[in-house]
């Protein structure tokens, strides 16, 4: 017997009246129309979880943004109809027409299957993943996501750095590796100063500025100036609150070797706002570090540079050269619509935009409408619960190489 007094045993269903089969069928046995509902949604409950473990949801959002490429990228065109007319099947809310379906074993001999009203292309994985390869070929980068290591540092030091810094720890993921490497690769410049310095002497590094672009709190540069020997030159269009001030933090001594320059990354004229903060303090060289600059800050920082360079980083008898630039950037997904224009601008006679999109604004500007829309798949990846698949994974980062790579010709060129 059961807690609630129902009699649960095996032998009670003896007990039961047995039906004939006029009574079973006897009208008023019929299931009622509310019983017929429950049974329904019983039922769309039952599909809709399977395809929730299939992943059929995400399997479309990734197919959906690959068959909108071809209408950016010029040469996937031919291919992609090839290929989006072989398997698949039509689904409704999201729910395939056969398990196979969802599980990405449509058979390829078949026809492609005829689109039923009010129905759904579902695409499989094998689909996805021949557009997946496709799309890859047509936006290989030199150097792809996916060959980078996690830190350009030694690896131990990761750890160490997370016991020292204390923040949460979904903060000390994303920022650890990319300050570790930034340090690592400021402080490979510090041989060259030292080389150039012929006998170092302590004093080596102190005409050097690191002009770090959105500096925020500004602890990074200050770190790599200490690395240098040289001041801190911090660029944000935003003041933080005082408590958060490197300068604030710093022994008394130190305080001098922080320089602050508040402006828009897009409106500063570097000959104008950088050169006479460095000519009265004696800086002839840079280095350059960003970290972080969100959407298209990166885009704006690689365009001043570019300009400062070319007009030779002097005014009247300053002089100043540019020995490195180290940049991490970040959230891609905040290029919208305004700033799709300005990367489209800043990058106009970019090689590698100029070969994908053959040259042409307006596809430059899809293209990017439909990378940004999904580069947040890798990050939100890492999140718990989250339900990012691997193929989403892999085209967030094909998106994330293309959207890079007119930056790092960018970068390599200002040297
Ligand atoms: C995400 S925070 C990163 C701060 C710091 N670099 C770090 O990694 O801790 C981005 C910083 O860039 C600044 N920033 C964003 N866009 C900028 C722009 N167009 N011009 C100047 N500063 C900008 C923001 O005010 C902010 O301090």
């Amino acid at each position: 017997m059961s807690a609630d007094g129902v009699d649960d045993s095996p032998e009670a269903e003896d007990w039961l009246p047995v039906l004939s089969f006029e009574e079973a069928f006897a009208d008023d046995a019929k299931p009622s129309v509310s019983s017929r509902r429950k049974q329904r949604r019983a039922e769309r409950a039952s599909i809709r979880s399977a395809h929730e473990r299939a992943g059929t949801r995400e399997l479309r959002a990734v197919f959906q943004v690959l068959e909108a490429l071809p209408a950016a990228l010029p040469d996937l065109a031919a291919n992609t109809r090839q290929v989006a007319g072989r398997a698949g099947g039509y689904c409704r809310d999201g729910v395939a027409n056969t398990a196979a379906d969802a599980e990405g074993e449509a058979d390829e001999t078949l026809p492609a299957p005829k689109k039923p009203k009010g129905r759904k292309h579902c695409p499989d994985v094998a689909e996805v993943d021949a557009l997946l390869t496709q799309a890859t070929a047509v936006l290989r980068t030199d150097c792809p996501y996916g060959a980078l290591p996690e830190v350009f540092a030694p690896p131990e030091g990761l750890a160490i750095l997370s016991a020292m810094i204390e923040r949460p720890p979904k903060y000390q993921e994303k920022y650890l590796g990319q300050e570790w490497s930034i340090l690592t690769k400021v402080s490979s410049l510090q041989e060259v100063v030292w080389a150039l310095a012929g006998s170092p002497d302590g004093q080596e590094g102190k005409d050097i500025a690191v002009v770090d672009i959105g500096a925020g709190n500004g602890s990074l540069a200050m770190l790599a100036a200490l690395l240098l020997g040289g001041h801190a030159v911090l660029v944000d269009h935003t003041l933080p609150p005082e408590p958060l001030r490197v300068e604030g933090r710093l022994p008394a001594e130190y305080r001098h070797r922080i320089l602050r320059v508040t402006g828009d990354v897009g409106d500063l004229d570097a000959q104008e706002a950088l050169e006479p903060v460095l000519a009265k303090h004696g800086l002839s060289r840079v280095v350059v570090i960003a970290k972080h600059l969100c959407g298209v800050g990166t885009d704006l920082a690689l365009k001043l540079l570019r300009r400062w360079c070319w007009d030779g980083l002097t005014s009247g008898a300053h002089r100043a050269e540019l020995l490195g630039a180290v940049i991490a950037t970040c959230c891609g997904h905040k290029i919208g619509t305004e700033d799709a224009q300005v990367y489209r601008e800043i990058h106009a006679r970019d090689p590698y935009l100029t070969r994908i999109t053959g040259q042409d604004g307006d596809r430059l500007e899809t293209f990017l409408k439909i990378c940004t829309r999904c580069v947040a798949w890798r990050t939100t990846a890492g999140a718990s619960a989250n339900r990012i698949t691997d193929k989403q994974v892999r085209a967030a980062e094909l998106f994330e190489d293309a959207l890079q790579e007119p930056r790092s010709l960018a970068a390599a060129s200002l040297l």
